[in-house]
């Protein structure tokens, strides 16, 4: 059994209004760590503020440990929300802020105390119990709301964009405090972001959502490698995938991908699912790092193409390569070439590429 499930769960602001949570199905284990991602208004908080009870479900249901909570309040479902202003009160010392929860549960005073030292030395931040939140910097600060989020000891964990005010520096370290305290809680955690590279260093599995719906759910690498939907190719990686439209084409025994300055020819793992393409447009995918260049212009079998080389962007390991096909700009990452003479001739080749359907934007696959 799931520890936490949505079936199908819906979510409309106005009776008339659009679906902004649209059938959610979603099943995740005790001890997971989910990261959901999305582009800003796809319906992330909406999502976990339906799960904290914060806000009403217009259909579906929402199951914990295999009862449903809907008409549960709030503070009796078991969870913990941790919120992008961190919400604690300035007027409280750190201690009391982490407190405030069990004061609620009426616990007795020297089981509080024992409970905030211990979250509190769970987040790094016991030597600050006596401080007001003004005396804090602000990674500080974000501790503060972790410690009063674990206090209770939570089945579930909701944060939404929790590193969002944090210098980009700090965020990191953050991530990876977030990381270990998670291991050490086993906290079952649902972490909301619109940034991938956090999501794909933080997450057992990635939920992409995208206008209200699930487009994929999957491992940091099977939303990489095996992106479900162009959508999703789109926006994991970074730089993103360069997409074509192209026109499938019979060659002899196989089949090529044309557009008007390229050829690429279809690699046979894909040949018979792109069988029923043949004469018709498909959308080709090619990550930044599945082109190669020869300097030499030599032309082997995965060449497509001749192209400039406008300019390299280096970035320390590897370098951006920005190049054109047809009118487009094409980024290429390279760790081989990390410095290249201004508009060098090259041989752009591919080592692996995706095609979507132009119609569903789904993955073709074999
Ligand atoms: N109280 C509300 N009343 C009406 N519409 C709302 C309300 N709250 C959110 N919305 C709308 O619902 C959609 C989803 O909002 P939501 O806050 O869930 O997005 P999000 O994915 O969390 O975005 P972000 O990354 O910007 O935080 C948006 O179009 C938003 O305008
Ligand atoms: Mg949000």
């Amino acid at each position: 059994m799931s520890y936490l499930e949505l079936r199908n769960l819906q979510k409309r602001y106005t009776k008339d209004g659009p679906l902004i949570v649209d059938h959610m199905n979603l099943s995740i284990e005790k001890g997971e760590f989910i990261v959901l991602l999305g582009p800003s208004g796809c319906g992330k908080t909406t999502t976990i503020r339906m799960i904290s009870g914060l806000e009403e479900v217009t259909g579906g249901d929402i199951l914990i440990d295999g009862e449903s909570v809907l008409t549960r309040k709030p503070k009796d479902r078991g969870v913990s929300m941790i919120f992008q202003s961190y919400a604690i009160w300035p007027h409280m010392t750190v201690f009391d802020n982490i407190a405030y929860p069990l004061k609620l549960q009426k616990l007795k005073p020297a089981e509080i105390k024992s409970r905030v030292e211990a979250a509190a030395g769970a987040t790094g931040i016991k030597g600050f119990l006596d401080r007001y939140p003004r005396q804090l910097s602000g990674g500080q600060r974000q501790r503060v709301a972790v410690s009063r989020a674990i206090v209770v000891k939570p089945k579930i964990f909701l944060m939404d964009e929790p590193l969002s005010n944090l210098d980009a520096k700090l965020r990191v370290t953050m991530r990876t405090e977030l990381k270990r305290i998670h291991r050490q809680e086993n906290s079952t955690t649902i972490f909301v972001t619109h940034d991938q590279a956090e999501a794909m260093s933080l997450a057992d599995r990635i939920i992409v959502m995208y206008r209200g719906k699930i487009e994929q759910i999957g491992t940091p690498a099977e939303v990489y490698r095996n992106s479900a939907t162009r959508f999703v190719a789109s926006f994991i990686g970074t730089p993103p995938t360069n997409f074509f439209t192209v026109k499938i084409e019979r060659t002899g025994d196989g089949l090529a991908a044309l557009c008007s300055d390229f050829r690429y020819r279809v690699p046979p793992s894909l040949i018979g699912a792109l069988d029923p393409y043949e004469g018709k447009e498909a959308v080709l995918g090619i990550r930044p790092e599945f082109f190669g260049i020869v300097p030499g212009m030599e032309r082997g079998e995965s060449w497509i193409c001749d192209g400039t080389i406008d300019f390299v962007e280096p970035q320390g390991s590897y370098a951006i390569l920005i190049t054109h096909i047809g009118g487009a700009e094409i980024k290429i990452v390279s760790s081989e070439f990390l410095e290249l003479p201004l508009n060098t001739r090259v041989a752009l080749t591919v080592k692996e590429a995706m095609f979507f359907d132009p119609a569903s934007e789904k993955r073709i696959k074999p």
